[in-house]
């Protein structure tokens, strides 16, 4: 959920590191902080809020030394203030740490104990106490660090420098990522490989347990039994490196634009177009004798795998069990001999989600993941992973990583549709060719947004807002809601249509928008019954829709006119009104779009 730096230069590395954080802000932006070695002392500057508090205090006290490490940070212990700020220190330590260290109370107890003096409230300050003792007793520093780490529990990822070690740094990763660069008569650490794409694009990841000793020209990495390990080094890909908003206000704005693109990217990689039927990578099982799949992840990832369960029900005729990753960790739950699992997730290394999966794999499963980040934990740690070729999404608004996962869903739907005999060639090449169309249309909705600026003004001034669907549409309500409230606070609920009157009926009255996803499918009329409930009531409804508004019956107060397509990629095209309604509300409203409040765009902490 933090990210984290470090850098053995050649020059002073205060402005490379800052620029490092730029690059891993969307992992959290509370606070943030540097630490270099400077003639032997460890020095540091550190500054609540966003990476510019952090900047302008640089220019006023800047901080020499050709060694250091940074921190960008979400907080999960202490509040988000200058105190609790990454790096932490003692004379002879510090250290900037991503994730959690479990049992740090106890930790904390015992030093404290022993006369240890707590500045932060931070977890990763008992780590700075634990490896300044250690070397107060005489060990080496990286002895020190290879005793502490054997007392941590948790999961972790640690960048840490030594005052008098010009040519030092220890990174350690355990449960969260860390990746290495290897410049030239320079080292490099970043929590992902996004970090250090200004430095370099030769990458080492380190696997689950591994801690590496870092000087400038060599690095040893031991594994989790302190044995010496290759790990290999891999080449940054280019896209890695495109992180910047081009001609666009927000990272958000630019990844919605770019969806026409990235889909297409994505779904070549699955279709093949000469003969209109679906290529998919090996999953290694035959896949007509599956009995269940079942789809884990969280946040938006899981709202792409609710609209995956429709579409493997209906066009696989496969039963599908479905449910958010923190849950399904620790339901216990009997999965089926012959299942596959399926983990949607862009970041790959969601915290939840990597933990079904292993929950999951040890229970027998066949683990198939779809992940945008190719190197990420997750990918490696599946059977077989489906990539979503969406690029790096910065925003921590999903946008682009939510169609490009749909994407490959769909995909995996319809091969499974043909293994198992439940579509014909015809029906596939037929559902292949409307996926085919997806980016045309989403290109022709992208050029005019000006009815959303309208609405946005509109539903500023609403206090709730519920956002409704039915069938594989459903998903998209939630998605709507949850988009909405993530970018401009603003209370967002969705529904499925039909269990409107059990209850969330008792809100509607002039004051409550409802946003209603009412593609003219087999559900149409359903739901429009449900609109109609709605406006009795004296609801504002917003409808989006293939099907004349007129066709309503009721007055709407705004009217969102959909292109007309095959109903199986309807998900994919609603997608974008729903996305560019919370993007222009938070912009109207002037909150962060790119860094929601509270919010990180990959949550390894559980
Ligand atoms: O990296 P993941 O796809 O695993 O992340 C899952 C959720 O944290 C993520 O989708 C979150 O809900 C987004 N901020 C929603 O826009």
């Amino acid at each position: 959920m933090c990210g984290i730096v470090g850098i053995l230069g050649l020059k002073p590395v205060a402005p490379d590191l800052v620029d490092a954080l730029r690059r891993l802000e969307y992992r959290g932006y509370d606070s943030a902080g540097i630490a270099t070695v400077e003639n032997g002392h460890l020095d540091r500057q550190r500054a609540e809020g966003k990476l510019r508090n952090l900047e302008a205090r640089l220019h006023d006290a800047p901080l020499s030394g050709r060694t250091g490490i940074g921190h960008t940070r979400w907080a999960t212990h202490g509040r988000p203030n200058e105190t609790n700020a990454h790096p932490h220190m003692s004379k002879r330590v510090s250290v900037v740490h991503n994730g959690i260290i479990e049992n740090f109370r106890e930790l904390r107890t015992e030093l404290q104990a022993k006369g240890h003096n707590f500045q932060s409230d931070t977890d990763t300050e008992a780590v700075v106490h634990l490896i300044t003792e250690e070397m107060d007793k005489g060990l080496s520093p990286v002895d020190a660090v290879g005793a502490v780490l054997r007392k941590l529990r948790g999961a972790f990822a640690l960048g840490i420098i030594f005052a008098g070690e010009d040519d030092l740094m220890i990174a350690a990763r355990q449960g969260s990522p860390l990746a290495l660069g290897h410049g030239l008569g320079e080292m490099y650490l970043g929590s992902d490989a996004i970090a250090l794409a200004g430095l370099t694009d030769r990458i080492t990841y380190l696997e689950e347990g591994d801690w590496a000793v870092m000087h400038r020209d060599s690095l040893q990495i031991y594994d989790i039994d302190a044995k010496l390990v290759d790990r290999p080094v891999t080449k940054m890909t280019d896209a890695a490196r495109l992180v910047d908003k081009g001609n666009h206000r927000h990272f958000m704005a630019k990844e919605i634009h770019e969806q026409p693109e990235m889909i297409s990217h994505t779904l070549a990689n699955y279709l093949d177009m000469a003969t209109q039927t679906v290529r998919l990578p090996d999953i290694g099982m035959d896949l007509s004798k599956l009995t269940r799949v079942t789809i884990s992840a969280c946040g938006t990832a899981y709202y792409a795998g609710l609209v995956a369960k429709y579409w493997i029900e209906r066009y696989a005729r496969l039963p599908v069990e479905i449910d958010i990753a923190s849950e399904l960790r620790y339901r216990n739950a009997p999965l089926p001999k012959d299942g596959l699992a399926v983990f949607v997730s862009q970041s790959g290394e969601t915290a939840d989600t990597l933990a079904t999966l292993r929950y999951c794999k040890a229970q027998g499963q066949k683990i198939a993941s779809v992940v945008n980040v190719r190197t990420s934990t997750i990918a490696r740690e599946s059977d077989v992973v489906l990539p979503t070729l969406a690029g790096p999404e910065i925003g921590v608004a999903s946008t682009k990583a939510f169609t490009a996962q749909l994407a490959a869903l769909a995909a995996l739907a319809l091969a499974l549709g043909r293994a198992r005999g439940a579509i014909t060639q015809a029906e596939e090449q037929c559902l292949v060719r409307a996926l085919m169309e997806v980016p045309r249309h989403i290109s022709k909705m992208l050029q005019d947004e000006s009815n959303y600026e309208r609405m946005a003004h509109d539903l500023s001034k609403a206090k709730d807002v519920l956002y409704l669907g039915r069938g594989v549409n459903f998903p998209l309500a939630l998605e709507g809601a949850l988009k909405l409230k993530e970018i401009s606070y603003i209370h967002a609920e969705g529904y499925a249509a039909g269990e409107l009157k059990h209850g969330p009926i008792a809100l509607i009255d002039e004051n409550v928008p409802v946003v209603v996803v009412a593609p003219q499918d087999d559900l149409y009329e359903k739901t429009i019954s449900n609109v109609q409930e709605v406006a009795a009531r004296g609801g504002r409804i917003y409808l989006m829709s293939d099907a004349p508004a007129e066709s309503t019956g009721c007055l709407l107060d705004e009217y969102i006119a959909m292109p007309k397509v095959h109903p199986f990629i309807q998900p994919l095209i609603y997608a974008i009104p729903v996305q560019l309604i919370a993007y222009h509300t938070a912009v109207f409203m002037g909150t962060d779009v790119d860094q929601p409040r509270n919010l990180a765009k990959s949550v390894t902490v559980e």
